[in-house]
Parts: structure tokens; C-alpha cells; sequence
């Protein structure tokens, strides 16, 4: 029987200790404070959003919402990112994704200044993570690596498969492990013969957003598996991409889903507005 790795009490733990940070920058006279951007009323996000300002509340960040109509125009749009760049109050700017079709996601991220930038998608954040520099990381994969540090799970040297490579989780990913020394494979929807790559894994993470995709005969004894997938079942109910009740007979180590990875996901863009203020106020900066 594997260990289930419990993000929902590793992202209490964090958020506790951030909410210590968070009460000493406010000795000092300063709030963080996190503006997030939402284009149109996709439900899901709704949900996300949601969750992201109760954390705010219990780690003492202030939260402002900016709900944009479907219609925005995309000039409108840079036009906020602009305004909350210059913004010295702000100090961490997240634009929620998905978007409405006739915007430019890509434009908008690279509108927000990095020093802002707490969901870490810019490309000033993502080129310096491929170079391995100080930057904000992505809050998914910042999550993943920070539950193998608290399970003592050593990724030197280990097989690790993401499946999966959408710029907010796969690919930020394999940065993520290649400096753990990991050996990374990215497996995705055009993969020959995926088994054979999930088979000799010792570490999976699975980040495609389909149900019980990744099956028992897919993996080896012993694996750890990280499942990042939020999907809805036949009946409704929350699923990963792992079927987790027969893999989890295989696995050492595996998440589960709710209260896995997705915890860990909002605990860390905490993190990284507390970082944002910290780094904003820091006259020896070199961020
Ligand atoms: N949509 C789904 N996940 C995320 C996330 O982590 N950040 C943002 N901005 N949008 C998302």
C-alpha cells in the first residue's frame, strides 16, 4: 500500500507559516497585496478564483478582484495589466486562464511585469528558469517539488514521465526536475507506445485532464505518483487522472485527488506573492 501524500495538510502547514511572513512585512507597514484579473464567467475558474481569495484571508494578503465582461477588448485588457504594473500597492498580478477565444492569452501574460508575475508566466520568468535562475515559479509544479522535499522523495538520478506538456504544468515541470538531476521524459498526446515510458518510470506526474487514464498496468511496483489532474467522473464526482484505487496498490508514494496536489497549488502562489513583496521592497535586489 502506498503512502498518500497529503497536500491538503502540507498547504495548511505553508499557508501557516506564511501568514508568520505575511504579519512581519505588515509590522513593517506593508500589505501584500494580490490583484487577480478574470475575463468572461467560465465556472470553473469561478471556483479557482475563489479558492485563491480565501487563502489571501488566512494568510493576511489583501485581494482585489477585477471581473472583466466577456466582450473586453484586448487593448482594455493591457490597459488594466499596465495600470496594475505601476500600481505600488499591487504586488502580484495574476490574469486567470482560460480567457475568452478573441483575446490573446500570451499577449496579456506578457503585458504583466515580472517583478509581478506570482503565477510565473511570463517569459522573462520562464527564460530565467530555464537557466536557473531566482524567479517565480509556476504554482503546480513549485507545488509538485515542494511535496517531494517534505515526503523526502530524491529525484536524483530518477526516471521521472510527465504526461502532459501545457505551459502551465508540463513544461515548467521538466525545468522543475532537470534541476533535481532528474531524467525527464514528457509524454503527450502524438507519444508512440506511452506505456512503454510509463512502465519504467520511478516517478510519474500526470497533468493531461482526462479520468482514470493512467491504469495499473501502466506503472511499475514501487512508483510515485503525483496526479495534477481536476476532472469530473461519469457520476459527477472530483477525479484525477489516475485510478487511484488499483494503482495505488502498486505505487509507494501517490496524491490524491481532491486534497493532493491542488491545495499545494493555491499554498504556493501565496508563496509567491510574499516573495513578490519581499523582493519589491528589497533595495539589494537582484531579482
Ligand atoms: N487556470 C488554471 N490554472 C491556473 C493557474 O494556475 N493560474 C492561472 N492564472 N490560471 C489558471
Amino acid at each position: 500500500m502506498a503512502v498518500i501524500i497529503d497536500g491538503k495538510a502540507l498547504a495548511k502547514k505553508i499557508r501557516s507559516s506564511l501568514k508568520v511572513e505575511c504579519d512581519e512585512l505588515k509590522k513593517d507597514g506593508i500589505t501584500p497585496k494580490l490583484a487577480v484579473i478574470m475575463v468572461g464567467d467560465d465556472p470553473a475558474s469561478k471556483v479557482y478564483v475563489r479558492n485563491k481569495s480565501r487563502a489571501c484571508n488566512e494568510v493576511g494578503i489583501e485581494y482585489q478582484e477585477y471581473l472583466l465582461d466577456e466582450n473586453t477588448k484586448q487593448e482594455d485588457l493591457i490597459d488594466l495589466i499596465k495600470r496594475l504594473n505601476e500600481d505600488k500597492t499591487v504586488n502580484g498580478i495574476l490574469l486567470q486562464s482560460p480567457i475568452p477565444e478573441h483575446l490573446d492569452i500570451n499577449r496579456a501574460f506578457k503585458a504583466i511585469t515580472y517583478l509581478k508575475d506570482v503565477d510565473g508566466f511570463t517569459p522573462s520568468s520562464v527564460g530565467k528558469l530555464c537557466i536557473g535562475e531566482d524567479t517565480f515559479v509556476s504554482c503546480t509544479p513549485l507545488g509538485v517539488i515542494k511535496m517531494f522535499e517534505e515526503y523526502n522523495i530524491d529525484l536524483n538520478g530518477k526516471d521521472v514521465v510527465i504526461l502532459g506538456r501545457s505551459n502551465i504544468v508540463g513544461r515548467p515541470l521538466i525545468q522543475c526536475c532537470l534541476q533535481q538531476n532528474a531524467t525527464v521524459t514528457v509524454c503527450h498526446s502524438k507519444t508512440k507506445n506511452l506505456k512503454e515510458h510509463t512502465k519504467r518510470a520511478d516517478v510519474i506526474i500526470s497533468a493531461i485532464g482526462r479520468p482514470k487514464f493512467v491504469t495499473a498496468d501502466m506503472v511499475k511496483d514501487g512508483v510515485v505518483i503525483i496526479d495534477v489532474g481536476i476532472n469530473r467522473d461519469e457520476n459527477g464526482k472530483l477525479v484525477g487522472d489516475v485510478d487511484f484505487e488499483n494503482v495505488e496498490k502498486k505505487a509507494s508514494y501517490i496524491t490524491p485527488v481532491p486534497g493532493g496536489v491542488g491545495p499545494m497549488t493555491i499554498a504556493m502562489l501565496m508563496h509567491n506573492v510574499i516573495k513578490a513583496t519581499k523582493e519589491q521592497y528589497n533595495e539589494n535586489s537582484t531579482f
